[in-house]
């Protein structure tokens, strides 16, 4: 059963006062931090209903939670199949390559996250790398102007993906299974076609313009022409053909061959820079993770190329020194003391953080107790700190759509992967026949330092494009562990810049506020990036006299329908019951087990 089905039901009252919420928070914005095309305001709407009353999925054995329905069925199948963890997070993978094309994918990139029921921490890089081609001014233009939507929108913005490479390698070290087992119901799924629920067709509404425009993306995404509708069967032949080349010849169907060969061919003919080197040259790279404490558990989460680890510990080392759980969720106090954390951590994220190939990152400083404690000692009771008084080093002269899915099996692995084409469908176009959308993942790196990306993210130089070079994501993919070692709660989140603070808040909805996992991603967020210098934050968070009590301390809110969705597990440490939550604001989600 849906997760959403389980939100108990409005009372008069309460859909009255969520609807005077929102026309209260929806007047329009003067000028949007983020990009609306990089995040799926539409589909994102939450449900209404009340967030407290929410309860999860329980199952006694092991539990998958995807985005996409018909993902989280292929995943529970694998695992009741003997499947392990890996197995079914892979199979999950390519199956959300099919079913929730916007984000799920094969032409992009992410993170893998696993804890082994042996105790040992994996984390796995597969992020898309610049072309060789590509340069640190690739996104200006003669006058070093940032040319508006070469990164989002044109064949140079697209990175060498790496999604195929990164689930066919933790298949092949951890998995139990072969590829072609894993990937058949994926293949099934875009052969036979399957049956849109309204969550994926208001996703699709948002790009239906862009698939007109491109020739060999319009017979599959609009029907004769016109938007798909809850209800029809969306048939991805050309897709199907693509992964049974993947199926039959490994990773090599991928990175060499017809498929490399079609991805050149049309980003030359398009004014992008692959060549068959680019892809002759990706590999994807197992590493340790960021690690970090908070309150006795342990977090274990993604490092650089990801910022997502480093930041979240950053911010959570920072609220460890305030008693949130005493202040209440969404009391002045934690608001003040969260928002204050995000702005020191995003700041230090802006500046200091890029490819570990080729920077150097201060990870084990920015998420030290010391750290926090000299962010601590910068931040007022009672007063915001404007941004401009925090120092980051985003300057010329130095030198954040996605899905997220968590898996635990009946051994307690688990796996926590986020992957991305970066705005919804990528940059919206295919190659030849290939079937699958391209990234717009270039969009991630500084296009020039100081200038905002689609995600109003101010990066520096530590970022700056260069060839072979990974942008720098925000990509959290987490497994946060109990004092005995053994895993407390899987989680990550879609969202750009916004996946770090929907992290950081729903392990402090879990730790600091007792909440139940489905009431932790639930729950109304707000995120805060240094840059601007706004609150986003979502309806129902604040009080009127919240609201004024902030404001009065110098802060400012700007409206969101929705930030993040996150797909979390939590184990009852208790009963060892697993607890699956599919977040409210991607509908066409489950979480389910057995
Ligand atoms: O890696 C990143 O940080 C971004 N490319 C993620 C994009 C994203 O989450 C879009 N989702 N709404």
């Amino acid at each position: 059963m849906r997760t959403r089905a389980r939100l108990a039901g409005l009372t008069a009252l309460s859909t009255v006062a969520l609807a005077i919420g929102a026309s209260a928070q929806q007047t329009p914005p003067a000028s949007p931090p983020i990009s609306a095309k990089a995040l799926d305001q539409a589909s994102a709407q939450p449900e209404s209903g009340d967030w407290r009353n929410a309860q999860p999925v329980m199952a006694p054995h092991a539990m998958v939670v995807a985005a996409q329905h018909l993902a989280t069925d292929v995943g529970v199948r694998i695992l009741q199949e003997g499947g392990n963890a890996v197995d079914a997070a892979v199979a999950v993978g390519y199956a959300e390559a099919v079913t929730h094309p916007c984000c799920g994918n094969i032409g992009g990139g992410g993170f893998m996250v696993v804890h082994l029921a042996s105790g040992k921490n994996l984390f796995l890089d597969f992020r898309e790398k610049a072309p060789l081609k590509a340069t640190a001014t690739i996104f200006q233009d003669e006058d070093g102007n940032v040319v508006p939507g070469r990164s989002t929108g044109t064949w140079l913005g697209v990175g060498v993906p790496g999604t195929v490479m990164g689930l066919n390698e933790a298949l092949a070290k951890y998995g139990t299974m072969p590829l072609k087992k894993v990937i058949a119901p994926a293949i099934a799924l875009a052969e036979k076609g399957y049956v849109l629920a309204p969550g994926d067709v208001k996703i699709m509404d948002n790009r239906v313009k862009d698939f007109a425009q491109e020739p060999n993306v319009a017979p599959i995404f609009l029907n004769h022409g016109q938007p798909w509708k809850a209800g029809d069967r969306l048939v991805q032949t050309n897709l199907a053909k693509t992964l049974k080349r993947i199926a039959s010849k490994g990773t090599k169907a991928f990175y060499s061959g017809p498929i490399a060969e079609k991805m050149v061919q049309a980003s030359q003919a398009g004014g992008g820079l692959f060549t068959m080197k680019d892809f002759a040259d990706y590999t994807v790279n197992w590493d340790t993770p960021v690690t970090c404490t908070y309150r006795g558990y342990q977090i274990i989460a993604a490092p650089p190329p990801s910022s997502g680890g480093t930041t979240v510990c950053e911010i959570l080392k920072t609220v460890e020194g305030y008693p949130l759980g005493q202040y209440g969720f969404g009391s002045v106090e934690a608001t003040h003391y969260v928002v204050e954390a995000e702005r020191r951590a995003f700041a230090d994220r802006n500046t200091d953080l890029g490819d570990p190939a080729f920077v150097h990152n201060p990870v084990a400083r920015l998420i030290s107790p010391e750290h926090a404690a000299k962010l601590r000692a910068s931040i007022l009771p009672d007063k915001a700190t404007p941004s401009s008084e925090i120092k980051g080093g985003v300057s010329a002269t130095e030198g954040i759509d996605t899905t997220h899915f968590s898996v635990v099996d009946a051994q307690g692995n688990a796996v926590a992967v986020t992957y991305t084409l970066n705005y919804l469908f990528g940059v919206g176009k295919m190659a030849g026949d290939t079937g699958f959308f391209l990234n717009n993942e270039m969009d991630d790196f500084t296009s020039k330092p100081g200038v905002p990306n689609g995600f109003g993210l101010v990066q520096g130089a530590a970022n700056a494009v260069a060839p072979g070079k990974r942008p720098l994501s925000s990509m959290s993919p987490t497994i946060v562990l109990r004092p005995d070692g053994k895993v407390l709660m899987v989680t990550g989140s879609p969202g750009g810049s916004t996946i770090i603070t929907t992290v950081a808040q729903t392990i402090m909805n879990v730790i600091d506020y007792g909440m139940n996992v489905q009431q932790a991603i639930d729950a109304p967020r707000f995120h805060h990036q240094w840059l601007p210098d706004t609150v986003l934050v979502e309806p129902g968070y604040l009080t009127p006299d919240t609201q004024a009590k902030l404001e009065a301390m110098g802060y400012s809110f700007h409206p969101i329908a929705a930030i993040g969705a996150d797909e979390a597990i939590v184990v009852d440490p208790k009963t060892g019951m697993l607890h699956g939550a599919n977040d409210r604001r991607r509908p066409a989600g489950e979480a389910k087990g057995y």
